[in-house]
């Protein structure tokens, strides 16, 4: 198990001894003031919300209401411009580009990938299993020591599975880096998160987002929680107004009426089933791998041929099939009642030459 000192040895050295930028305003709480400071436009002339000034750097407000609801406390959290945001600061945090590596199970969310070539960060590829489980003991003992981020995605995009507790737990306690835990689709699974391990291990980081579950895709916001010295880690280093105010006050509204939420969630998972069952009984679908996702795995006889027909027939699958372990998959979102019945539809009269 990671010390705290430990898991702050691992910081760059750069990104350590970094002074970030410091907006005076970030210094003073109150109002009724003069904001002479940030070179904005005196004049809110677009009304509703205030447009004409930054967002508070430290997302104060936004943060006490999104620690109250996870049950974390506001030091413990960080908020990025999606989840996409946090994957690329953790590994500029973390990875010397040229030298340090990531580590990642496939197949699984492309833009670990992406956000270390970016970065010019090796990436060491474990394999899950055939069931899409990952070794754990494999996983230590051949991981390279120049690894010091390993991203699990749980549930795994794009196989919709769970990892045991265990395994999770074993790579959290044994691997001497940072073990990032992406819960992009906690919210439609019956497993636990991790996030109230957080304080216990100071090289874990959990991601969650609100693009999934909490329908705010395009207000771009997701969060890191980990324990507050990698926090402010990840703070010193992000744009100080990486999230814009509307999107703030979207993601306000939405945790002040979160039952709605809830019951599309509830719609999602039983419309998953029910394509679940149905699919499976379609000829040229050869298995349906079961999801605690909002999206399913579906292995064809043919997916670049079935992934084109849908496509003729107005309907966007992705096609996961140049995956590992993925040969003529395609992966499918569950959609509203209308769409998935037009996905079933189309599929049942299906017709290949
Ligand atoms: C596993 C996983 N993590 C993170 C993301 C990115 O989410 P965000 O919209 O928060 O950037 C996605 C998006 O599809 C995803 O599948």
């Amino acid at each position: 198990m990671m010390t705290t000192e430990q898991t702050l040895k691992l910081i760059r050295p750069n990104i350590a001894s970094l002074k970030p930028y410091s907006s005076a305003r970030s210094e003073f709480i109150g109002s009724g003031v003069a904001l002479l400071d940030a070179n904005e436009n005196p004049y809110s002339i677009w009304g509703d919300p205030g447009l004409n000034r930054y967002p508070d750097p430290l997302q104060r407000r936004v943060k006490q209401r999104i620690a109250e609801l996870k049950g974390i406390l506001p030091q413990q959290l960080f908020l990025g411009n999606g989840s996409d945001e946090i994957i690329d600061l953790l590994i500029r945090c973390f990875c010397e580009p040229g030298k340090d590596e990531i580590a990642i199970f496939n197949p699984t969310y492309g833009m670990y990938s992406v956000c270390a070539a970016v970065n010019n960060v090796a990436v060491q590829s474990f394999q899950h299993n055939n069931d899409f489980m990952i070794d754990a003991q494999y996983f230590l003992k051949t991981v390279n020591d120049s690894v010091k981020v390993v991203f699990i995605c749980n549930p795994n995009n794009p196989s919709g599975n769970t990892q045991p507790i265990e395994t999770i737990s074993k790579i959290i306690a044994e691997f001497k880096g940072i073990v990032v835990i992406d819960e992009a689709y906690i919210d439609f699974c019956t497993g636990k998160s991790v996030l109230p391990i957080i304080s216990k291990y100071p090289n874990l980081v959990v991601m969650q987002t609100f693009s999934k579950a909490w329908a705010l895709a395009g207000a771009r916001i997701g969060l890191a929680a980990a324990v507050p010295e990698l926090i402010q880690v990840l703070n010193k280093v992000k744009f100080p107004y990486n999230i814009g105010v509307p999107s703030f006050k979207a993601l306000e509204k939405a945790i002040a009426n979160s039952t709605a939420k809830n019951i599309h969630i509830d719609e999602i998972i039983n419309e998953r089933q029910r394509i679940f069952n149905i699919l499976q009984e379609f000829p040229n679908v050869a298995k349906v791998y079961q999801s605690e996702a909002n999206f399913i795995l579906v292995k064809t006889s043919n997916a670049d041929r079935i992934h084109r027909y849908l496509m003729e027939h107005g309907i966007i699958s992705r096609n996961r099939s140049r995956d590992p372990l993925c040969e003529n998959c395609l992966r499918i979102t569950i959609g509203i009642k209308t769409e998935n019945a037009k996905l079933l539809g189309v599929w049942k009269n299906m017709k290949l030459d």
